[in-house]
């Protein structure tokens, strides 16, 4: 059942738990997820880089493949198409295209900049029945072009661009995207946890959800994060397991070579590692 996030992110800040954000890069990806997420009766999160939509042929083409897949595969567990990172025209865009959520990642432009563009397209949102989500404090590593070192958000303005009324907030607390540097330093639980004081309620999100120790995912989880991103994990997985088939030479038995056989092991990765994360999140049973 395709909606908004508001809902299934506001019950998991008052339940304690995380929902997951996947990002998907094609119809497996999201078969995958979608399968996994009502087989354990959990809320969903798609999440959609600009990179990922224009790989897939644009965002009209993500809305109109994830709304169907979720109608023929009776899907009825919340989920939410969500436009991760978007720059302003990304935002519009997806609006156009039917997505139910965005992001509007504004933590690279001045801070007074990021508080008008967000102020406006809340507005947009809202009043379209989408959730939307902004960014203070960028979030290092690399995505789509885009690097950035690992920062934490400042609280006061993280208070401020809450009160705009966005629907949930990302603030960098030293995490980072891709795989984290032998010497990263942790999350800074401190900084959360100032977060949190002045954002009260507010569904906080921990991007750069791979590679984090699992203590580190729950002890964020119950200083109130509500929304978990994972990407890279899951290419990795794939990548491995796809790998593992070539190598081991099934493509060359039979009809091994037929790719919806060469791309079953990489699909059933995708799947243990989301109800992996389900799980370690908590939000299992949560739809
Ligand atoms: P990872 O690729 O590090 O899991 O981060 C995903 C993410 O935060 C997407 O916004």
């Amino acid at each position: 059942m395709i909606v908004n996030a508001t809902e299934m992110l506001k019950k998991a800040e008052a339940g304690h738990y995380g929902v997951g954000q996947f990002n998907i890069n094609n119809l497996e990806w999201t078969k995958a997820i979608l399968e996994t997420a009502q087989e354990m009766k959990a809320p969903v999160i798609l999440g959609v880089s600009a990179g990922a939509g224009k790989y897939m042929g644009g965002f009209e083409v993500v809305a109109a493949m994830v709304r169907a897949m979720d109608k023929s595969l009776g899907i009825t567990v919340p989920v939410a198409i969500h436009l991760d990172h978007g720059q302003y025209e990304h935002c519009y865009q997806c609006i156009k295209a039917g997505f139910s959520s965005i992001m509007f990642d504004g933590s690279h432009l001045p801070f007074e900049e990021n508080y008008a563009k967000t102020t406006e397209l809340v507005h947009v949102a809202h009043g379209l029945g989408l959730s939307i989500e902004a960014e203070v404090g960028a979030i290092g590593g690399t995505e789509d072009g885009v690097t950035a070192a690992g920062e934490c958000a400042d609280p006061d303005e993280c208070k401020k661009i809450a009160d705009l009324g966005v629907d949930f907030l990302a603030a960098g607390i030293g995490n980072i995207h891709g795989i984290y540097p032998a010497d990263w330093k942790g999350l800074s639980f401190d900084t959360l946890a100032a977060i949190k004081a002045k954002t009260g309620d507010m569904p906080l999100v921990l991007h750069g959800g791979t590679g984090i120790p699992d203590d580190q995912v729950k002890k964020a989880v119950s200083l109130g994060v509500s929304k978990i991103n994972v990407n890279t994990e899951c290419q990795l997985v794939f990548t491995a397991a796809t790998r593992k088939y070539i190598e081991d030479g099934k493509d060359k038995q039979g009809k091994g070579y037929d790719p919806r056989k060469v791309l079953a092991p990489g699909t059933q990765a995708i799947k243990d590692k989301v109800a992996e994360k389900i799980r370690l999140f908590g939000s299992d049973g949560k739809a």
